[in-house]
């Protein structure tokens, strides 16, 4: 483990590393975004330099792209890996059903296409990413920039028949600017404190024209591996 790292980035560190234990020689590997996922594609850099792992990783954002060739992983895209054996991304939550809110990053919808072409996705989280209940972190919503102010009212009207407690919408802005996606797309932010049936919600936001995914994952995750700031991770 890197010297001088705090408790959260110890946290963090331990669930990438004990990750990359199911990657294995010549696999096709999906890589996620944030600094959980830049972490995990570290470790793997190592093990390529360092003991001839030969994997191809599929990134899933231009960071996650540029760090990984940094660190000497043979990079392509989806289309040119066609399918892939694991991603291992990080979150922003996950309740008991390992189903997750993602998208803090900005990169949900290259995220959620990776994942979903793959044949295991293992998320990999600090302890405080567990939720009782999806909703505390805002849903990420990433729109088209035509239109976006009608797309958001269009929305912001959809969560009224929902079962969730908030019901306001925000763009994502950097700086004064709109936060722009790999894509060029806009991100919504939904702040609705709590989800009660992410799936009908995930669906139904999913149908408004302008929407073009959301950070709902469902049913996608099939390992979460939580790392504690002592070093020690634990798997569901
Ligand atoms: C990016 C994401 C990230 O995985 C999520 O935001 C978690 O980030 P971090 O590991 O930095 O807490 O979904 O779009």
């Amino acid at each position: 483990m890197p010297a001088e790292l705090s408790p959260i980035d110890k946290a963090k560190f331990a669930a990438a590393k004990r990750a990359v234990d199911f990657v294995e020689d010549g696999m096709r590997v999906g890589l996620g975004t944030g600094s959980t996922a830049a972490w995990m594609v570290r470790c793997l850099g190592e093990l390529v330099r360092e003991e001839g792992l030969r994997i191809t990783g599929v990134p899933t954002s231009s960071r996650t792209a540029d760090l990984a060739r940094q660190v000497g992983i043979t990079v392509v895209g989806l289309d040119e890996a066609k399918w892939l054996d694991l991603t291992i991304d990080g979150t922003d939550e996950f309740d008991a059903n390992l189903n997750l809110i993602k998208g803090g990053g900005g990169a949900l919808l290259q995220e959620k296409i990776v994942a979903t072409a793959s044949d295991q996705m293992i998320v990999i989280a600090d302890a405080a990413k567990e939720v009782a209940q999806l909703g505390a972190f805002p849903l990420p919503v990433e729109v088209v920039p035509f239109g976006w102010q009608t797309t958001k009212a269009l929305i912001e009207e959809t969560l009224v028949s929902l079962d969730v407690l908030g019901r306001s919408a925000s763009l994502r802005l950097n700086g004064q600017q709109p936060f722009i996606t790999d894509e060029g797309n806009y991100i919504v932010d939904l702040h609705l404190n709590r989800i009660g049936n992410a799936r009908q919600l995930a669906l139904v936001v999913n149908q408004i024209p302008g929407v073009v995914e959301n950070g709902l994952f469902i049913d996608i995750c099939d390992v979460v591996i939580i790392g504690q700031g002592d070093g020690r991770v634990e798997l569901r």
